[in-house]
């Protein structure tokens, strides 16, 4: 009898919200996740809400920093070989205020959403081909709206979806499977901070749960065996 050998999923934004439940969903499924965050704490709590045969490993990098973000690739280089899955949901979020010359945040906007996720890709593509692997980036469906008051941020959605499209083609040669999701809103701890600015009562029950985007993860991952699922735009049915 062939036993199949346990997946291994690295994701990342695993300490909170829509990381941290389809961490919990992939584990669920069998595969064994190494979580990534910024934060010791909330990393070893994301690592206990695992059950222990679910847990690769974890590992703290601020994903703003490059020389973080190399320290990170040497680790997993390291632990993990093969790469099933990778999932790219750690986020940075921010307004921009009429006349603010923001540039630091603009740069940490940037460096945690687009070139983190486009360096942890390149960085592991020895160990997603030698898997036939598959990259998942979650991306926003801000990139269909105005967007009020967060050029900056919806600037760096745009860029992730130029960046995902293209670097598509150079992974599929690798037979590397590229899926970018674009939820609506989340009820994670985010979306309540974006209320409290929005001067708006939290209702999380009108929004998305990360459990549903988690269940949309998988299901793309399973799916995945027949074809290459490339985008999927989400919304809650109660939120329009
Ligand atoms: N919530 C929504 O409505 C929504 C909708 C569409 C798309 N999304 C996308 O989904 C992803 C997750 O969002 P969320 O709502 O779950 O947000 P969240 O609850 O604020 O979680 C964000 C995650 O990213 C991590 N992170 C942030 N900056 C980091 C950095 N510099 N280095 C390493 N990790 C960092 C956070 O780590 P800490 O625990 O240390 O803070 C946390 O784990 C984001 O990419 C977001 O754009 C969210």
């Amino acid at each position: 009898m062939r036993v199949r050998r346990a997946r291994t999923a690295i994701v990342t934004g695993a300490t909170s919200g829509i990381g941290a439940a389809i961490a919990a969903a992939l584990a669920g499924a069998g595969f064994r996740v190494f979580l990534i965050g910024r934060d010791e704490t909330r990393l070893a709590r994301a690592a206990r809400r695992l059950p222990r045969r679910g847990l690769a490993g974890t590992a703290r990098a601020d994903l703003a920093r490059v020389s973080e973000v190399r320290q990170l690739l040497d680790t997993l280089a390291e632990c993990c070989p093969r790469v099933d899955v990778l999932v790219h949901a750690a986020g940075e979020y921010g307004w921009t205020q009429p006349g603010e010359l923001a540039s630091p945040a603009f740069e940490t906007l940037f460096a945690v959403n687009v070139r983190a996720p486009y360096l942890l890709t390149q960085g592991l593509l020895p160990s997603l081909a030698r898997a036939r692997g598959q990259v998942i980036l979650i991306n926003s469906s801000i990139v269909r709206s105005p967007g009020v008051g967060v050029a900056a941020f919806k600037a760096t959605q745009h860029a992730l979806q130029g960046l995902t499209d293209s670097l598509r083609q150079d992974l599929n040669r690798r037979r590397i499977r590229v899926t970018s999701l674009y939820p609506g809103r989340t009820a994670t701890p985010r979306m309540r901070r974006i209320y409290a600015h929005e001067g708006r009562r939290y209702q999380p029950a009108g929004l998305l749960s990360p459990r549903a985007v988690a269940r949309v993860v998988l299901a793309v991952i399973e799916l995945s065996d027949a074809a290459e699922i490339t985008d999927v735009h989400l919304r809650s049915l109660r939120a329009y």
